[in-house]
């Protein structure tokens, strides 16, 4: 079939200018990390995400305009890129997106950490593709290994089936080290920390808990829903003995642990009780073609503007080398006065 994105402005294997320095924020932070949300269309309705039931138009943008945003980025030092949504599988022509961005490089020359996020649900007929494409790893949003309550959380019957097949697909096409991301829940899914440890093992996934943020459109957080690190690990100390895996970089998101046989991975994601925004590596581009200083940000910052008024690669540099500067210290959850912010993760893209 023809590429279907003739137009993305990236020419092979190349290389952004040399004299970037990357991008800094006030507190000292480089940021080398860039989240793109492709869509925010999905087709599950996790209950900590998105109740389904809204009905403004879908927001996305041309697959050629993220590109010329992303090759602005890269060419500011940015060295890891995770395509989001929304659910990204939903989008058509990502394959050819992510082909187009595999042939750029970083400002030190290397490729590009491309990654996904998806909830794996279209992923086990598409993984060879994407893979062929350029996509280097993927990450599979599952809250449950029990199909009843799994269906129960996303809110579409037989979701389970589906996401199952995603993840052995990824997997054995080379798509990995293939991580899963559990958001924990009291109430819902707490029960699942011990069966996700086994599943880790068997499966040969590394599953990674998340504490559970307010980010939601149900409106259902509250801080004891939140299962704080502590209580992960003493559950997963029930199960056998853990033991902690160095970080694999300083901003890195997860605490790893393996256990006394060395046998599986597990990770928590803890960013309420011992939040890592000081190591916070971290910026995002919305569906529409907006950046995110923060996933807790009030305001959203136009990127996309500057092109459809037809500035150029260097007006976008400018634009995201001041909107950077901009960036929030940290988040606030849990204090007195915290307001969640307007956009939930549908629209960010986690
Ligand atoms: P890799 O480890 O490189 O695969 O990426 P990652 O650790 O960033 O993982 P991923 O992108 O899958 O993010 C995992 C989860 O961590 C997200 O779904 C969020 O719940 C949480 N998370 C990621 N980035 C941030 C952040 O900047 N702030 C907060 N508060 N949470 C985040
Ligand atoms: N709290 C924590 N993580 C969340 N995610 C989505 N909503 C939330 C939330 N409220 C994560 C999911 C998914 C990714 C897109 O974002 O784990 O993998
Ligand atoms: Fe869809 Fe992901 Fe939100 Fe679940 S978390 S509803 S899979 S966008």
């Amino acid at each position: 079939m023809a590429t279907m994105l003739p137009q993305v402005a990236v020419a092979a294997h190349e290389t952004a200018p040399r004299e970037a320095k990357g991008l800094s924020d006030p507190f000292g932070r480089t940021l080398t990390d860039l989240r793109v949300s492709v869509t925010d269309r999905c087709n599950y309705r996790c209950v900590y995400c998105r109740t389904g039931e809204g009905t403004a138009p879908p927001s996305e943008l041309p697959l050629e305009d993220y590109g010329r945003m992303i090759r602005a980025f890269v060419s500011l030092g940015i060295e890891k890129i995770r395509l989001t949504g929304g659910e990204p599988l939903l989008r058509r022509g990502l394959v050819e997106l992510i082909r187009e961005l595999s042939k750029l490089r970083t400002v030190q020359g290397h490729r590009l950490d491309l990654a996904l996020t998806t909830n794996g649900h279209l992923l086990g007929p598409l993984a060879r593709s994407l893979r062929d494409a350029g996509l280097s790893r993927v990450t599979v949003s599952m809250d449950a290994v029990e199909p009843e309550l799994f269906a129960r959380i996303t809110r579409v019957p037989g979701s389970f089936e589906h996401v199952l097949r995603g993840v052995r697909g990824a997997r054995d096409c080379g798509l990995g080290p293939v991580k899963i991301n559990c958001v924990l829940m009291r109430g819902w899914n707490e029960t699942q920390i011990v069966p996700f440890a086994e599943f880790s093992r068997r499966e040969n996934v590394v599953v990674r808990f998340i504490e559970f943020m307010p980010l939601e459109e149900d409106r259902i957080w509250a801080p004891d829903t939140v299962l704080p690190l502590e209580e992960v690990l003493g559950a997963l100390r029930s199960f056998r003995a853990i033991t902690p895996l160095p970080q694999n970089s300083l901003s890195e998101t997860a605490l790893r642990y393996t256990f006394d046989d060395g046998i599986g991975e597990v990770g928590v994601i803890a960013p309420v009780s011992q939040a890592f925004c000081g190591a916070c590596s971290r910026v995002r581009l919305t569906s529409d073609g907006k950046i995110r200083t923060c996933l807790f940000s009030h305001f959203d910052h136009d990127l996309h503007a500057i092109l459809r008024r037809g500035g150029t690669e260097a007006d976008l540099r400018q634009f995201i080398e001041a909107t950077v500067q901009k960036k929030e210290a940290r988040h606030h959850i849990g204090e007195t006065g915290f307001l969640q912010p307007g956009r939930t993760m549908v629209h960010i893209g986690g």
